[in-house]
């Protein structure tokens, strides 16, 4: 399994591919469904959630497949409201310790995730790695706090320069939910989970260093006992780096503005996974083909996995995905 291999760091004849977003709106087979659900009935739906992480698998010669479903959908087993139209959003964002007092485990931790993985594991070729995903803590409070998506994100960025100990607290329980809902997913038969900090490049190394690498270092360490290969993911994180290095993991996610030659000198011991411009495969086929293959030679000189710099945009031409995957296939070591 190449993707296996190459996150162990053992010799491979070439670059593991996949895809992050890869089951989703890009998709026409997916929109068919989407037609006539709801995202949130959709990943609550094992057989369904199944069927969308295979999509992708059908029509491209990806490495991997990931597991339908988004870093939100833990959240309902604390009590939490989150409604997708189509970004997450919560009715009553966290605004008060008292609300993060108030927290607590209902229930089993989106059990539905972990029935979806085996039926996902009996269709998929063996040659193919299943990847499960959870967001990373501090990413998670971004949302709760902000109530959704945000340029700025000034609820959530104002509330833990007023309330550090109240962010403290509510991290301590996103870390252990996510450890809980990922010791699932592994159970459950993901050999891979990424950990999603799409929102790390809000903040500055000192903050990161405070409200980020406890966190998101106890959940890897944990999983680290499960021998499950681990994926850390941030986003516009080139000043990170070296926080990034002290949370335990087999690959590093790296986006577009981050270099491998950056992230190869701090994270000298992991794969660097990434990290093509999501916008550049709207470039003709020609311009896909070179870009690809620089990104191929620029990750020379230790383990890579390629993928790109952050989610598929749901306006991707099929037709480009099918040339990125042919070009990165037929690239030798
Ligand atoms: O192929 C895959 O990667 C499968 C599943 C997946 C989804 N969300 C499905 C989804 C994964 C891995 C995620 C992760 C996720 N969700 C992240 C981390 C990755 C990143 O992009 O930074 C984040 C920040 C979210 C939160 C979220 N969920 C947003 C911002 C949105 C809306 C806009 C968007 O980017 O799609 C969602 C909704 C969502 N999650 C959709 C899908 C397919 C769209 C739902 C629809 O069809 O309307």
């Amino acid at each position: 399994m190449t993707l296996l291999q190459t996150l162990r760091g053992e010799p491979a004849s070439r670059v593991p591919i996949w895809i992050m977003r890869q089951a989703g709106r890009y998709l026409p087979e997916y929109r068919a469904i989407k037609e006539k659900s709801s995202f949130e009935a959709m990943t609550r739906d094992p057989a369904v959630a199944a069927e969308i992480t295979l999509q992708p698998l059908r029509r491209f010669a990806l490495d991997a497949a990931i597991i339908f479903s988004d870093i939100m959908t833990p959240l309902e087993a604390l009590g939490i409201d989150v409604v997708f139209k189509p970004g997450p959003t919560i009715a009553e964002p966290i605004r008060s310790r008292k609300q993060i007092d108030a927290l607590q485990l209902r229930g089993p931790i989106a059990p539905f995730v972990g029935d979806a993985l085996r039926l996902v594991r009996l269709e998929l070729d063996r040659s193919v790695a299943l990847i499960g995903f959870g967001g990373a803590p501090l990413t998670l409070a971004a949302y709760l706090i902000e109530g959704g998506g945000s340029k700025e994100y000034e609820h959530f960025r104002q509330f833990l320069r007023a309330e550090p100990q109240a962010m403290h607290a509510l991290l301590e329980k996103l870390t252990d939910l996510s450890i809980a809902y990922l010791r699932m997913q592994v159970e459950s038969g993901a050999q891979v989970i990424q950990l999603f900090d799409s929102w790390a490049g809000l903040h500055d190394a000192a903050t990161y260093r405070e409200f980020a690498v406890p966190y998101h270092a106890r959940i890897m360490s944990a999983l680290g006992e499960l021998g499950v290969a681990r994926i850390y993911f941030a986003l516009g994180a080139s000043h990170l780096l070296d926080e990034i290095a002290q949370i335990p993991s087999e690959a590093v996610g790296i986006d577009w503005r981050t270099t491998f030659a950056a992230a190869r000198k701090a994270l000298p011991d992991r794969a660097i996974q990434g990290n093509l411009d999501p916008a550049l495969l709207f470039a003709d086929p020609d311009t896909i083909r070179r870009e690809a293959r620089n990104v191929l030679e620029r990750a020379r000189g230790g383990p890579h996995v390629f993928n790109l710099g952050h989610g598929i945009w749901q306006q991707t031409p099929i037709e480009a995905v099918s040339r990125l995957v042919e070009t990165v296939r037929e690239y030798r070591l």
